[in-house]
C-alpha cells in the first residue's frame, strides 16, 4: 500500500487528509505538534494499524531531521506539507505591520515546507509515486489579489510559491513531481464559520489533483478542482 506523510494532521485539512488515505489503506505518518492532545487523531488510530502518529514542530530543525532518520527506512508515496498559520490578523495591517511574527509566519509558511522536502528527499525518491505536494492558497497569487490586506499570510505563501517552483527543478531530475495546491475557502479553525465548503469534499478534489499529477506538471499551482491558478 501507498504510504504518505502528512505535517499539521491534528485538525482541519491535514486531520481529513489522514482521515480519507486511511480509509483508503494508505500508511499515513501523521505529524502533529502535540499528540496527546490530538484526540481526533489518536481516534482515527484505533482499529487502523497503518496510522502512525508522530510529535513534529515544523520549526524545530533537529527534530525533523530527526524523524527523517526514524523513518530512513519508510518510501513515502508522498509528503504532503499542510501545516500552515494565518499569523495575527492585528499584526498584519500596514501602518502597524509586526516584523517578529511576521518572522514566525514565514518560518512556518515558507521556510519549514521546503525544509521538510530536503529532510524526506530520500524517502520520496524511494517511493512509487514520489510526490512533493505544498499546501497554498489563492491569496498567495499576485495576479489575483485584487484586494491587499493579510501581508504574513500573502506573502509567505508566495514565497513557498517561488521555493517549490524551484525545488521542481532541483528534484526532476529524481522523477520528483512537486505541486502547489489551493484547498478552496474550506471551513476549518482557519476558514472561519463562513466558509462555503467542508474539508471532505475539498480534500477529495486534492486527492485527485494529488493522484492524477504528473512530472510533465510539477511546480504548477492548482486549486482542488484541478484549476489552474495563475501565479
Ligand atoms: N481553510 C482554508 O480555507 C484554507 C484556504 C487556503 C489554504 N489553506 C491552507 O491549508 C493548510 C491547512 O489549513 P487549515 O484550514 O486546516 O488550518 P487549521 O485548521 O488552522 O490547521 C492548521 C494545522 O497546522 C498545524 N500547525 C500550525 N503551526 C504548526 C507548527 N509550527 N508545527 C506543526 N504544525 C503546525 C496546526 O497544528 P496545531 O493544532 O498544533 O496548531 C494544525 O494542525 C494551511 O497551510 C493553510 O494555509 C487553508
Amino acid at each position: 500500500m501507498p504510504a504518505i506523510l502528512i505535517t499539521g494532521a491534528n485538525r482541519g485539512l491535514g486531520l481529513e487528509f489522514a482521515h480519507q488515505y486511511i480509509t483508503d489503506g494508505w500508511t499515513v505518518h501523521a505529524c502533529c505538534r502535540s499528540p496527546a492532545q490530538a484526540d481526533a487523531l489518536q481516534e482515527l488510530g484505533k482499529g487502523a494499524k497503518q496510522l502512525h502518529i508522530h510529535q513534529l514542530r515544523v520549526t524545530d530543525w533537529d527534530g525533523m531531521t530527526a524523524l527523517a532518520q526514524q523513518l530512513a527506512t519508510e518510501p513515502l508515496d508522498v509528503l504532503l506539507n499542510n501545516a500552515g498559520i494565518y499569523g495575527d490578523k492585528d499584526d498584519q495591517n500596514f501602518g502597524a505591520l509586526h516584523v517578529e511574527p511576521w518572522t514566525d509566519v514565514f518560518q512556518v509558511n515558507t521556510i519549514a515546507p521546503l525544509k521538510m522536502a530536503e529532510a524526506f528527499l530520500p524517502h520520496v525518491a524511494a517511493g512509487k509515486m514520489k510526490k512533493m505536494v505544498f499546501i497554498s492558497t489563492k491569496m498567495a497569487s499576485i495576479t489575483d489579489n485584487h484586494q491587499g490586506g493579510s501581508y504574513f499570510y500573502r506573502t509567505t505563501k508566495t514565497a513557498l510559491n517561488m521555493a517549490l517552483k524551484n525545488l521542481a527543478f532541483d528534484v526532476g531530475a529524481k522523477g520528483i513531481t512537486v505541486l502547489a495546491l489551493h484547498p478552496g475557502w474550506v471551513r476549518t479553525d482557519m476558514g472561519g464559520p463562513q466558509a462555503p465548503l467542508q474539508a471532505p469534499e475539498s480534500v477529495a478534489g486534492m486527492r485527485q489533483q494529488i493522484a492524477s499529477a504528473t512530472l510533465a506538471e510539477s511546480g504548477h499551482f492548482l486549486d482542488y478542482q484541478g484549476q489552474e491558478i495563475p501565479w
